[in-house]
């Protein structure tokens, strides 16, 4: 140190450094030399320095850990801080100063209805504290059921956070094509469906004590049959509690309803904290809501009111993510001229990596906004929202029994909609509200509440679920608001005509065999079918590949803007001959060979992570076709479509469609229902225009498209279906003796138009 000390005078003098070693050499020499210094002083102020333990806080130091031993026990304690913290913040929420009133009046009541503002920890508390208080101590569990799958998996994974258990094992979700929950599960998610699959092993919940219906304001369609199967056990002996939680202040309904003699179940309110929302209407209308929401987002970063997050309620995924890439676009422009601007998604299908991010706090100087469905109304709750900007529409499905068609539209939601959209902005300070639509035509226009989805839905899943379970006689269910008439004779008839179900002697339906094995598959009874038809045609292997596939929701083809003709041709290069279903199933196939590989869905422009979904799928409808005793068999001819054709078709001849006279548009050969369509502009058919077509749905834009489309032969529509073949289609095949149909050779590179 002393000739250290030396040559770092020597250098000082010199007062220059060459190189950056030097300097960093002198740097050294500096240190050490405040040392000598020290040691100077030290023995020159003849100084020394008494430790007294006393004085000294042990708690102002951290140790240097050096064992593992000590390095675990410090992960341990930081963990316990940790969810000391989690514990504290429980402490805050609104429902936690009625927790001993609530659980008092759940061990009085075998009904209880519980109503609170969104947020008020409704769903994360609740079956917490029953839990707590010892509900699952017999062995049997607490169940809640939410209506959205994102819901049912961020909120359980939430809760095994805030009770410090591993998501999976003492607290679980399951969610239909993926169970999380294991034999220790005391505390169990899931979506109202599931709950419905679980009555057909066990009709009166014998393994739960608890069953909370949350959200049940939303009322699903699962939903609505969930409270009228658990009413039902409320007539029987078990000791079961339940409840039923909701969101709006319409509680007197479910009290109505669950009324036994003069008996109406208490409602219990717990009420929220809000902070007023301000609401802006627009003057005049919007001409394109989506444009208006990215510019209004815009405009409140730049020029923000206070500090806060920003939700946006968008309609669907596809709207979502047009803002997404315009708002990053608008980023990108503007660079460092703005404060950091977090995106965050949130919608049904989106993966669960993804959903994480919305729930992470936002940091300082930056600004989040959230561009949601409806799942943010109340299903999710964001905190630190101040601005919420409202499209004023939703996306929801429709059915008219009449045409037997059931179409998804965008229409504008109810004002209980809006009114619960607005409020997400009061949750942490004032709020401002932003829609995007007159205030007459909030007044004028919106429905006052949402129809309840068993009214505006297809009710073949259902019936068919409930006739499992021992429900023969639908029209004497007692539904919360029952279905029109026309729609369960529909749904019969397309029951009867799947061969689900057949007329009995007395003149009411019977469950066929077939339709018992059908309802084992958690999947619209068209595709249940279809899986069950293809073991006949032995190809089990191709269809669950294709319906797996089909039912991915979310685009598998990437359709980037700046290289659209690229894409393009990298879709086309999948087209194969018979349409999309082969199209999609020579995705599925290449992608298997690769691997499962992410680098080859990059290059080819596939979502890998809707294959990586569709993959999911496939290994349950495996395991479930080993459950129904389907053999797995891949068709012994690869050249051959035909089996597959018939498979498809022999679930799906109701969604048959011949090409009209014009040669552009298509009719549907329902009997008694026809109706105009057209081939959807991005089926591997469009412009092909086959003669006759089947396909998997219809999406109603500016017109009525066909998606997911597949050609057939008339005559396999006769030997399948063949009152769907129209009268002058069966001229036709009587006039010409269609010959048979040449086999195709191979599945080479074959443009559709190749095919006949
Ligand atoms: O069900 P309810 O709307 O009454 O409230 P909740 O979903 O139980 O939420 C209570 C609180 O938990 C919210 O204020 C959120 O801050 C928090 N939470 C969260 O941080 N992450 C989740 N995945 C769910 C809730
Ligand atoms: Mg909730």
């Amino acid at each position: 140190e002393q000739a250290l000390y030396q040559r770092y005078e020597e250098k000082r003098d010199n007062q220059f450094f060459s190189t950056e070693q030097e300097q960093w050499e002198s740097n050294q020499i500096a240190k050490s030399s405040l040392n000598v210094g020290a040691q100077d002083r030290q023995k020159g102020d003849n100084y020394e320095y008494v430790f007294d333990e006393k004085e000294f806080n042990w708690d102002d130091w951290e140790p240097e850990i050096h064992d593992e031993e000590a390095a675990f026990r410090k992960r341990v304690e930081e963990e316990e801080k940790r969810v000391q913290t989690i514990q504290e913040v429980r402490q805050t929420l609104p429902i936690y100063s009625f927790r001993e009133q609530l659980l008092q009046a759940i061990e009085d009541h075998r009904v209880l209805i519980i109503v609170g503002e969104t947020g008020s920890g409704k769903t994360t508390q609740l079956p917490q504290y029953l839990v707590e208080a010892g509900y699952t101590k017999d062995g049997r569990r607490v169940g809640c059921t939410q209506p959205r799958r994102v819901a049912a998996m961020s909120v359980a994974a939430r809760v095994a956070d805030e009770m410090g258990v591993r998501l999976g094992h003492e607290v679980g979700y399951s969610i239909r094509f993926e169970d999380c929950s294991s034999e220790k599960t005391a505390l169990k998610y899931m979506t109202d469906g599931m709950l419905l699959r679980e009555f057909m092993t066990d009709p009166l919940l014998s393994t739960y004590s608890c069953m909370i219906i949350d959200e049940a304001h939303e009322r699903t369609l699962h939903t609505d049959v969930l409270l009228g199967l658990v009413k039902r056990i409320m007539h029987a002996e078990t000791n079961l509690r339940l409840i039923i939680s909701s969101a709006t202040l319409d509680a007197q309904k479910f009290a109505r309803y669950f009324r036994v003699g003069d008996e109406e179940p208490p409602i219990f309110h717990i009420p929220g904290r809000m902070f007023e929302v301000k609401k802006y209407y627009t003057k005049n209308p919007e001409a394109n809501y989506i444009h208006a929401a990215i510019g209004k987002v815009m405009e409140l970063h730049i020029n923000p009111l206070v500090r806060g997050d920003i939700l946006v309620f968008l309609t669907g995924q596809d709207e979502i993510e047009y803002v997404q890439q315009n708002l990053e676009h608008a980023r990108s422009i503007l660079g460092s001229k703005i404060s950091a601007l977090d995106i965050c998604p949130i919608y049904a299908n989106l993966p669960p990596d993804l959903q994480a991010k919305i729930f992470e706090p936002t940091p300082p100087n930056a600004r989040k906004v959230v561009l949601a469905t409806n799942i943010a109304e109340t299903s999710v709750t964001i905190d630190g929202i101040a601005y919420v900007i409202d499209s004023g529409y939703v996306k929801q499905n429709f059915y008219s029994p009449k045409s037997r068609m059931q179409s998804l539209e965008v229409v504008p939601c109810s004002k209980a909609s809006a009114e619960q959209r607005a409020g997400r902005a009061g949750r942490i300070g004032p709020g401002w509200c932003f829609r995007l639509y007159t205030k007459y035509i909030f007044e004028k226009e919106m429905p006052f509440d949402a129809m309840p989805e068993i009214q505006r839905t297809n009710l073949a899943n259902v019936i068919l679920l409930l006739q499992t379970i021992g429900v023969r006689d639908i029209m004497q269910f007692e539904f919360m608001d029952p279905p029109h008439t026309d729609c369960i004779v529909q749904a019969m008839n397309e029951l009867l005509e799947l061969e689900a179900l057949r007329q009995g002697a007395d003149g009411k339906p019977r469950l066929t065999k077939l339709g018992q094995r059908m309802a084992e598959f958690p999947l619209d009874p068209m595709l249940s079918k279809v899986i069950l038809e293809s073991e006949k045609y032995h190809c089990s292997e191709e269809i669950i590949s294709m319906i797996s596939m089909l039912t991915v929701q979310g685009s598998i083809f990437y359709m980037p803007k700046e290289k659209k003709v690229a894409a393009d041709m990298a879709k086309q290069n999948f087209y194969r001959p018979g349409g999309d279903h082969f199209t999609l199933l020579n995705v599925w196939n290449q992608w298997v060979d690769s691997d499962y590989d992410k680098r080859w869905c990059h290059d080819h422009f596939i979502v890998h992570r809707s294959l990586m979904r569709a993959r999911l799928v496939r290994e349950q409808l495996a395991a479930l076709c080993e459950r129904a005793e389907v053999p797995l068999e891949r068709n012994p001819d690869p050249g051959d479509i035909v089996p597959m054709q018939k498979s498809i078709l022999s679930g799906f001849f109701m969604n048959a469609a011949r090409l009209s006279l014009s040669g552009q548009s298509y009719t549907t050969t329902r009997p008694g229902s026809s109706q105009t369509v057209k081939i959807h502009p991005g089926s591997a058919l469009f412009k092909v225009n086959p003669k006759l077509v089947i396909f998997f749905e219809l999406v109603k834009t500016s017109e009525e498209f066909m998606r997911q489309v597949m050609e057939i032969r008339p005559e396999w529509l006769l030997e399948i279906a063949p009152s769907y073949v129209p009268q002058s289609l069966l001229r036709e095949i009587d006039s010409k003796r269609v010959p048979k149909m040449p086999k195709q050779v191979g599945m080479g590179r074959r443009h559709p138009n190749d095919l006949g």
